[in-house]
């Protein structure tokens, strides 16, 4: 298999996009896969930047066992080279990257999350910023079954 770099982007890269890259690590190492795969995540805005996830995000995650160390990040103009694979988790996160990718091979890598989903239906990974608990489980649980397919997919 080849390499892949693989970047997921939400808005604040504080919630939804350290969710994801922590749910695809994941897969990854319990494939043994590391060696083939480049992961990180960044967000559409630089408001966070250098925070930690959300304690919310965070305390969610333990619970199913993963750790958010990822410090927020703003998507840089690079991003579009490096990567493989540039997944949006809803469509204003798609509208916005396909409005910075600079060529059609940048935007060619744009891809959403919920173009994963194998169990559940799902059009994308909604903001669980304002709302409550069941939110924040929400997203875990679309991120655990489209992450799963993004591995499938990318190694069948
Ligand atoms: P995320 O969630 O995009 O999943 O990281 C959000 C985090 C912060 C804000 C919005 C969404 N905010 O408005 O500050």
């Amino acid at each position: 298999m080849c390499p892949k770099r693989i970047l997921f982007v939400c808005l604040g890269n504080i919630c939804r996009s350290p969710m994801a890259e922590a749910v695809f690590s994941k897969i990854v190492r319990d494939h043994g896969a590391q060696a083939a795969f480049e992961v990180d995540s960044a967000g559409l805005s630089s408001y966070h930047q250098g925070d930690l996830p959300d304690s919310r995000m965070r305390w969610h995650a333990e619970r199913r066992g993963y750790t958010l160390t990822h410090r927020s990040r703003p998507v840089k103009r690079e991003d579009f080279d490096r990567f493989d694979l540039i997944i949006g988790m809803d469509e204003e996160n798609i509208r916005q990257l396909n409005r910075r990718a600079a060529t059609p091979e940048q935007r060619a890598k744009i891809r959403r999350m919920a173009d994963f989903r194998q169990r559940l239906l799902l059009d994308e990974v909604p903001d669980p910023y304002y709302g409550g608990d069941a939110g924040f489980e929400h997203v875990i649980d679309l991120l655990e079954d489209s992450c799963a397919g993004l591995y499938a997919a990318l190694t069948r």
